[in-house]
């Protein structure tokens, strides 16, 4: 065990001075800190969400599940949060948010390298999101090695097979999640790592779907910062699934 340091304050240890130095509103108007405190909260979430998945990407890699669980379900309980935080920041108004917007200039969530990353890291990987990175940024750089490295599902799949299933084609996992499901006694484990990762996307699509409604009641119709069509964009993001297989599976159920 690290000693602790002698005289360490709450303050040194959180290292508050660079964290609460770290809010720049480029407005005079009050509501601008709430956009900013809102962000920055959100990516301390990712951090930790990545933190968790990349513990569980690891832990289903050797068949520690009860583990996995423990670390996933954390995941679902800070995404609950970055739901319900969505309600804070619909107190900021149209009009409030119309007097600050064009300080953002082209800034957008959409550039946010954690989110990418969480949605490879959970299995949705789309090498085209690279572009939207600086060219040998690291969020850049981090998304490259999360396109190549194996993703949660990736993991899941690799138990499966130590468990006697095969999986050399789509068809085959799908067919072996089925039966994970039709007989969850005799694959419990398994089973409930599946519905885990169902958690995970159901509270994934939560969160979009409240963007999307926060999204509309404070900009309507109007193009995005990051230049996509805005609500339009955000809707064609909600049938997004990390784990589409073991959604499909219960329509046979
Ligand atoms: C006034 C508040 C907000 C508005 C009007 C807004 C609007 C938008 C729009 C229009 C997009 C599509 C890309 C673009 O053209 O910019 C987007 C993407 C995104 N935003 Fe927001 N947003 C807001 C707040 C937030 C907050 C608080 C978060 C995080 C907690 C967030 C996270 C994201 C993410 C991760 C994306 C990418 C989604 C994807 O590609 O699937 N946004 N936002």
């Amino acid at each position: 065990m690290t000693a602790t340091p002698a005289g360490m304050s709450y303050a040194d240890y959180l290292d508050l001075d660079r964290l609460l130095g770290a809010q720049h509103p480029r407005s005079d108007l009050h509501d601008e800190m709430l956009f900013i405190v809102i962000h920055q909260t959100k990516e301390l979430w990712l951090k930790q969400m990545l933190h968790e998945v990349a513990l569980s990407i690891s832990l289903v890699g050797s068949d520690r599940f009860a583990e996995a669980y423990k670390a996933l379900s954390r995941v679902s309980r800070i995404q609950s949060v970055m739901t319900l935080s969505w309600d804070v920041l619909a107190t900021l108004t149209p009009v409030d948010y119309s007097a600050f917007r064009h300080v953002l200039g082209t800034s957008s969530g959409f550039q946010s390298a954690q989110f990418r990353e969480l949605e490879f890291r959970l299995g949705i990987k789309d090498s085209r999101f690279l572009e939207h990175q600086e060219g040998g940024s690291a969020g850049q750089e981090r998304l490259r090695a999360a396109l190549q490295e194996p993703s949660l599902w990736d993991e899941a799949n690799a138990a499966l097979a130590r468990a006697g299933f095969r999986i050399d084609s789509e068809e085959a996992i799908a067919a072996a999640w089925l039966r994970v499901y039709r007989d969850s006694e005799t694959h419990f484990e398994l089973y409930q790592l599946a519905e885990k990762l169902v958690d995970i996307d159901d509270a994934l699509a939560a969160w979009r779907h409240k963007h999307l409604l926060t999204v509309e009641r404070i900009i309507g119709m109007k193009t995005g910062t990051g230049g996509s069509a805005g609500a339009a964009y955000l809707a064609s993001t909600l049938a997004k699934r990390a784990f589409p297989v073991l959604w499909a599976l219960r329509t046979e159920l």
